[in-house]
């Protein structure tokens, strides 16, 4: 199995397996949602079949049903209060590791569940990386009533602000509905081009009534674990200004193959 795992994977995988050293037990854990934080999901099942105890908090209706498939405890943030950790991938992170979230439409659950914790890690493939935020459509979620005013009012919003491009398109699903959010409510996607002032974008896209969440994590992550596809991994530390560089072996005999397998 681990041997058709494409490059993009097993980047992924081992920025996963090595988010999952920061994992204590006894911690409550955030878990993100989308294909990166899946491989999360994954590992510590694995170590939790090894013993590691451990109560997460889904940020999706999809993690959750993976996290409780995969033998974590799970549990909602009320019940948790307050979390030790949140490990999440990402669509976008700049060089402060301010991040676009959202591209699975989950950002809104992220990002109160990021916020609630005491530190958030984001697992991630180099190609996530980027100078300027902005190149990926940047998700912004609103509430289905009046959404086509919602959407003309950020679209009179970004005019007066650095960006590329002002293009805001609905979320669809693939049998040509709107997406709908684990809430019950819209996307709406800014392809933007370029974010000149990403905590000025935030700040005033949340103004804007009919607005829930938007995309954009501003000093919420505090550490990015970077994978390539030939197993390395970079560590950086936002608050310090660090980066390390390390080598996870792919064990190709790892259960969390064999679960793929299933
Ligand atoms: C979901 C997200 C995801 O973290 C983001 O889209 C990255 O997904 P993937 O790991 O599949 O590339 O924000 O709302």
């Amino acid at each position: 199995m681990t041997a058709n795992l494409s490059a993009v994977d097993t980047a992924k995988y081992v920025a996963a397996k090595r988010a999952c050293d920061f994992v204590e037990d006894g911690m409550r854990l955030g878990l993100g949602t989308g294909s990166t934080a899946a491989w999360l999901v994954r590992c510590l099942g694995e170590r939790v079949r090894q013993g590691l105890r451990i109560t997460g908090v889904p940020t999706s209706s999809r993690t959750a049903e993976l996290a409780r498939r995969a033998g974590i405890r799970v549990t909602t943030l009320d019940e948790a209060g307050w979390l030790d950790l949140t490990i999440d991938g990402a669509d976008e992170f700049d060089a402060d590791l301010n991040l676009i979230k959202g591209g699975g439409g989950a950002l809104l659950q992220e990002k109160i569940v990021a916020t609630a914790s005491d530190r958030m890690i984001v697992i991630a493939d180099g190609t996530k990386e980027v100078a300027t935020l902005g190149a990926f459509p940047l998700p912004v979620e609103v509430i289905p009533f009046g959404w086509q005013t919602t959407r003309s009012l950020i679209e009179e919003t970004l005019a007066g602000l650095d960006v590329m491009g002002e293009t805001v398109t609905l979320r669809m699903k693939d049998d040509d509905q709107p997406y709908v959010t684990d809430e019950g409510n819209r996307i709406l996607d800014l392809h933007l081009g370029r974010i000149g002032n990403a905590r000025r974008m935030a700040s005033r896209l949340n103004q804007i009534p009919g607005v829930v969440e938007n995309g954009l994590f501003i000093d919420i992550c505090d550490l990015a674990v970077i994978g390539s596809g030939t197993g390395e991994v970079r560590v950086r530390d936002a608050n310090a200004g660090t980066t390390a560089t390390e080598t996870i072996d792919v064990d190709r005999q790892d259960n969390v193959f064999a679960d793929l397998k299933r």
